[in-house]
């Protein structure tokens, strides 16, 4: 299951709106025969790309799969059927798949042909990187991540407006990894305002593939973010929307009003706060979050930490709603990060 993990890995970028998925078969006499994972939309499933390599070795098999095969007839054909034909004795899932159209049929279809099935093996470590994925098929909502780059004393920009560069260049190449990560990136009409980002990806190592751009508020035609889509209203019905484009991972990039909105509507899945070991030493700055916030320590927002990392002179920190189901793990792990520098 562990190497299953690891190939889903190289889909990460690349399947959605499908399952960045993983799958390893492995022969009786233990000999790993075929590996595969998620192509892009439109093309072969993880099972069907480690069965191709398996051929006639997957007879008598042990497919190991990171989510549940699926069981529905849809641009390709059911996984699950797809197994049993080629004579796996043995489908091993890390999860269930919450999509509807499968959501246990893949697995109970196997049994009932003479397949033995058996689920959780690494269900930890699937949940954490299928996370997206998940919440996605779940609510029809994309994940939300809030990222958020601070001074120290908690401000995001410069009495100014100014916040090139709060973060040093590791951190900022960090970003870009999260926005690679991401199906679509958004930001308020402040921000656009202010700093007239791109917010596009820009990494050696990216696929080509750009998120979805998306402004609250008019960009107005002079921005850099072109195209852009604008949207407006209730942040719920922003992300019903969103989620309908197929959207899995939404990064909100800020600024203060937009990212108060997301937070106090409790919209937000994951906080990637990026701290500088800078003072802008007054309140005059602009703050993480405009507007009043909890009247009393005691009503303070608790997140739980999933881990704190160094980005040269700067910190990641990564925490979730203490009432959030995610795995603890490193910073980074859970959407795919890897360490990486320019905004
Ligand atoms: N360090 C960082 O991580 C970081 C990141 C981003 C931004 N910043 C800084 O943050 C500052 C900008 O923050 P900000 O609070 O002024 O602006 P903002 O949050 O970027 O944008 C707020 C504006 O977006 C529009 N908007 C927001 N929600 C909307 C909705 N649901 N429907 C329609 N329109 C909506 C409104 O525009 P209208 O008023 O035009 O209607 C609103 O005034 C800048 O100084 C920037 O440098 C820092």
């Amino acid at each position: 299951m562990a190497e299953a993990l690891e190939a889903s890995r190289a889909a990460r970028r690349t399947s959605a709106p499908n399952p960045w998925v993983g799958c390893v078969i492995v022969a009786p006499d233990g000999a790993v025969v075929g590996r595969g994972a998620t192509e892009p939309p439109g093309g072969r499933h993880a099972e069907a790309v480690a069965l191709a390599e398996a051929g006639e070795r997957a007879r008598g098999a042990t497919a190991y799969v990171t989510l549940e095969p699926c069981s529905h007839e849809g641009r390709t054909p059911p996984c699950a059927e797809a197994l049993r034909a080629a004579g796996v004795e043995r489908v091993v899932a890390a999860l269930l798949d919450p999509d509807p159209l499968v959501a246990g049929a893949g697995l109970a279809g196997l049994g009932r042909a003479g397949v033995e099935t058996s689920l959780g093996v690494g269900r930890e470590p699937a949940e954490a990187l299928l996370e997206p994925y998940l919440v996605h098929r779940r609510s029809g909502r994309p994940y939300v991540v809030l990222k958020l780059a601070a001074t120290l004393d908690g401000r995001i920009a410069a009495p100014d407006g100014s916040s090139r560069w709060v973060t040093g260049e590791e951190a900022r190449r960090d970003v870009h990894e999260l926005r690679a990560d991401s199906d679509a990136v958004l930001v308020g009409a402040g921000t656009v305002l202010a700093d007239d980002p791109e917010l596009t990806v820009r990494l050696p190592t990216a696929a080509g593939r750009q998120p979805l751009r998306v402004v609250l508020g008019r960009a107005g035609p002079q921005a850099r973010v072109q195209p852009a889509l604008e949207l407006s209203g209730d942040l719920r019905g922003v992300l019903d929307l969103l989620g309908r484009r197929g959207v899995l991972q939404l990064l909100v990039e800020g600024g203060s009003k937009v990212a108060a909105d997301f937070h106090r509507l409790g919209l937000v899945d994951r906080y990637v706060v990026y701290l500088a070991p800078a003072l802008l030493g007054g309140d005059d700055g602009v703050p993480l979050f405009a507007g009043p916030g909890a009247p009393t320590m005691e009503a303070a927002f608790r997140g739980r930490l999933l881990g704190v990392r160094r980005l040269g002179d700067d910190l990641r920190i990564d925490l979730v709603p203490r009432d959030a189901t995610t795995p603890a793990g490193p910073p980074g792990s859970a959407l795919g990060v890897r360490p990486g520098g320019p905004q």
